[in-house]
């Protein structure tokens, strides 16, 4: 076998074998087949797509690269969430605690930024001392006695997902279908919980731009589960603005923490809410979605839901000090505030451009070997829907940089406003699904 022909085939829109699949995988974890061989193949699969057949060869041959976690010992119902990444989502940091709290076991492995998306361990690491590459023992412990544990997707769970994910994120290669769904339901497969739900973003902040694609994307990630054995409940949701306030990583820690004491965002808190009682529900501790958001509201106006997210940042070697003190986290040398150039309503805010700003003053990547900057981001003033009067502040940027041009461009360009009322467009664009039994 050849990788030059297996690249050509794909290039000429044809179908590969699982043997072919299996021999590219191995061989770009062996290194015998070079990364800009697999740039090159992930390009052709963007442009001519692969069936459900071969996503399902890459999904089992990712998750044949490493181990699977055995996920049995932790005592409980475990649960796990993915989101396939949006721009303000931090949504895991808040419902994995959240989920302990309400009796479940939470052992999530999670990913760096991608594309123009943040990630969640990135953020996690603004917390000083915090430990994200737990080794296997440690991090199954944890979460039997803590009920969550948050980790890198390191050594050994689907690790040919993790290196072709780092290429991905360079080569505009990401928001392709086949390639979301086979590195989604890897890592799921490989982390062994019972229960997955799948957050599919959709919207001008996600890799989905519209419904058709999101359903697209929900129904192969159930189809190749399906066939490998494992049942995905996918939820889609809107990402057309950011969620919550915050862009970055320290800004957005802080809205966790505001979340968990029941200060946070309408729409965080109403896509936490969502995502949780799904999992209570399939997690057979919640008979109806009522009860589920009841256990969920109390769990947060107990404190149970910021002491769980506490022991479990002590028990990663993080400093629990950030968690009270937000001084502790990295800080912007600056804060630049653009106010409204008009009196009405603010009608769109572009998350793509948001993302884009975050990037340009360093809280995303560009190239794989990128250090990122924890302490600069985006903070919105303003929603869809909101009213402004001209001169107020509708946003600001958190930046190190003195002149962060670029940024404060896209950041203007990123809201339109009009004069009448806006209705905020709905969160949950669709209800949760499974593929049947
Ligand atoms: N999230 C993932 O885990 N993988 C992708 O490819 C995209 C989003």
């Amino acid at each position: 076998m050849n990788i030059v022909d297996i690249i050509d085939a794909k290039r000429r829109g044809q179908t590969h074998s699982q043997e072919e699949i299996a021999f590219l995988v191995h061989g770009m974890q062996q290194g015998t087949v070079r990364d800009y061989q697999v740039a090159a193949w992930l390009m052709a699969v963007c442009l001519q797509g692969l069936n459900l057949d071969e996503t399902t060869w890459l999904t089992e041959a990712f998750v044949r690269s490493g181990d699977q976690l055995d996920l049995s010992g932790v005592g409980g119902v475990t649960v796990d969430k993915h989101s396939t990444g949006g721009v303000g989502d931090k949504t895991t940091l808040v419902l994995a605690p959240l989920l302990a709290a309400a009796g479940v076991k939470v052992a999530k492995l999670s990913g760096r930024g991608l594309g123009f998306t943040g990630g969640t361990i990135d953020k996690l690491e603004a917390i000083t001392g915090f430990e994200t590459a737990l080794p296997k023992a440690q991090f199954l412990k944890q979460v039997q006695e803590i009920g969550v544990a948050i980790g890198r997707q390191t050594g050994n769970l689907a690790p040919a997902d993790g290196t072709m994910y780092a290429l991905r994120d360079v080569t505009a290669t990401v928001d392709s279908i086949p390639l979301i769904a086979a590195s989604v339901v890897s890592k799921k497969i490989a982390a062994g919980a019972s229960v997955i739900v799948l957050d599919i973003k959709c919207g001008r902040g996600a890799f989905m731009k519209d419904l058709t694609q999101a359903r697209q994307l929900a129904e192969t990630c159930q189809a190749v589960g399906q066939r490998l054995g494992k049942r995905l409940v996918t939820v889609i949701s809107s990402m057309e603005q950011p969620l919550g306030y915050a862009v970055g990583h320290s800004v957005e820690l802080m809205e966790v923490i505001r979340t968990l004491r029941g200060e946070g965002p309408a729409d965080l808190t109403e896509l936490c809410q969502a995502l949780g009682s799904i999992a209570l529900l399939e997690a057979g501790l919640a008979k109806t979605p009522q009860d589920a958001v009841q256990q969920l509201t109390a769990c947060v106006e107990s404190g149970r839901a910021l002491a769980t997210f506490k022991a479990m940042v002590v028990a990663q070697g993080g400093d629990p000090e950030c968690l009270e003190d937000f001084s502790l986290l990295p800080q912007p040398a600056r804060i630049s505030m653009i106010p409204s150039p008009v009196t009405g309503t603010v009608q769109s805010i572009d998350a793509l451009m948001i993302a884009r700003a975050a990037q340009a003053v360093g809280a995303g990547r560009r190239t794989k070997e990128d250090p990122i900057d924890l302490g600069v981001g985006v903070v919105l003033h303003k929603k869809v829907g909101d009213t402004v009067q001209q001169g107020e502040t509708l946003v600001e940027l958190y930046s190190d940089a003195a002149h962060a041009t670029e940024a404060m461009d896209l950041l203007r360009d990123a809201f339109c406003f009009t004069e009448g009322p806006v209705t905020p467009p709905p969160l949950i664009l669709l209800e949760p699904t499974h593929a049947a039994p």
